[in-house]
């Protein structure tokens, strides 16, 4: 940008930039405190259900009992995903890393939605109970084509936590387990301007449809400085292997230059208040099925990574040796966190929508100027 008065450099990574106003969510990096429609997140932790949280990001307050009844019908009546996706799916290489196969198969989703094109409200609210509900079908669909395992038919009496455990596992989970894994989905539901957020506000502030904005989400989601670290904070616990290797293996990972995966954050300069609760799961699953070692490896990561470095673990950190614990396949951890942020994208794509202005931002030429063509021949 021709006209700039200060350098990007202050800006890398746009880091501090407000890129727009939303009343969805906010994040408090130095106190650690994260709303959700000026909830605090423990609050909605301690006493809320995923789909409640779902109602107040789209509509910006709780539910009434009538209310809630009525989008859990709605999102339970289209748990079922479009035949012909899941066909296709059963086509793709078993090799395929599953957020990739989650990119492609929800953008597939958008041909068999007749009602859910348009950036009016009504046909966006549409699309957005279709993916809410779907995106869990999805991922656990994926799981069993992969293994050559019967998809397991969609139960309507389930709510989102129970039928996505249920649909992977084929067998119908504990309470406290399912109690676990909804609340792990509210902790994930909205972070703000996050990577894969504002990706969705940039596609749905071109007017592209709700699908595009949501495929393109989930590719910013699968990188591993996002979402994707979940998946790689337990490949490295594995690694490590023994609770005794821990401090060579962080001053050589340090020494090297390696991110410690699941630490550190860009917002949160103290501990983020999610990963308070997804260390208590941690543990819990640990004491519940007798194997703490994963539990006891990330304490001692957390505590080292504080004495040497000062960083506290983000959301990503305990949810590894949650979802390890509870038999999720490791590469599932990131469609896992996608079948949550689903609520977050979609109500800041409602947002957007309600008041859109194209996102087009400058950026700052740094190149050379006044360059004369020089044919092929003479360069
Ligand atoms: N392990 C080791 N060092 C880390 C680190 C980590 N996880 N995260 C940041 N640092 C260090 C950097 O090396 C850098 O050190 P330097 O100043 O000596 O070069 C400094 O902290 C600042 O790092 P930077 O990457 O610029 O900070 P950021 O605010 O942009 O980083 C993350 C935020 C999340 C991208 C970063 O902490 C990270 O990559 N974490 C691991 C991946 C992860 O867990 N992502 C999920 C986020 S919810």
């Amino acid at each position: 940008m021709s006209t700039a008065t200060e350098s990007t450099a202050a800006t890398a990574g746009l880091r501090g930039v407000v890129a727009a106003q939303s009343a969805i969510g906010d994040v408090n990096g130095e106190q650690g405190i994260l709303i959700y429609q000026g909830y605090d997140i423990h609050d909605l932790a301690e006493h809320s259900t995923f789909e409640e949280v779902v109602f107040l990001l789209w509509n910006g307050r709780l539910p009434e009992r009538e209310e809630l009844t009525d989008l859990k019908a709605r999102i339970s009546a289209n748990y079922e995903a479009p035949a012909e996706v899941i066909e296709l799916m059963k086509q793709f290489p078993k090799t395929a890393e599953p957020m990739d196969v989650l990119r492609t198969s929800v953008s597939m989703l958008d041909f068999y939605d007749s009602e859910g094109h348009g950036t009016d409200r009504e046909h966006a609210l549409q699309a957005a109970i279709k993916l809410t509900a779907q995106i869990g079908t999805l991922v656990t669909a994926w799981e069993r084509i992969r293994n050559g395992q019967e998809i397991v038919a969609p139960d309507k009496s389930l709510n989102i936590a129970e039928h996505f455990l249920y649909t992977l596992r084929g067998t119908k989970a504990e309470a406290d387990e399912v109690r676990m894994f909804d609340i792990a989905l509210i902790l994930h539901a909205d972070h703000e301007l996050n990577a894969s957020t504002f990706t969705t506000r940039v596609i749905a502030g071109t007017l592209a449809d709700v699908y595009g904005a949501v495929t393109g989400g989930i590719a910013a989601l699968s990188g591993p400085l996002h979402g994707g670290a979940n998946t790689n904070v337990m490949k490295m616990l594995i690694e490590i292997g023994d609770e005794d290797k821990i401090d060579s293996w962080i001053d050589t990972a340090l020494a090297e230059k390696r991110k410690i995966m699941g630490i550190g954050h860009a917002v949160y300069k103290t501990e983020d208040p999610r990963a308070t609760w997804l260390r208590k799961f941690s543990q819990q699953m640990g004491e519940k099925t007798g194997e703490m070692k994963w539990f006891n490896m990330s304490q001692k990561i957390e505590k080292a990574m504080f004495e040497k470095k000062g960083m506290y673990p983000n959301v990503d950190f305990y949810s590894a040796s949650t979802y390890y614990l509870m038999g999720i396949p490791l590469d599932q951890y990131t469609p896992i966190f996608a079948v949550s942020r689903i609520s977050g994208w979609t109500g800041h794509i409602l947002e957007q929508y309600g008041n859109n202005k194209l996102i087009r931002p400058r950026a700052e030429y740094i190149g050379a100027r006044d360059q004369k063509y020089v044919s092929i021949d003479e360069r």
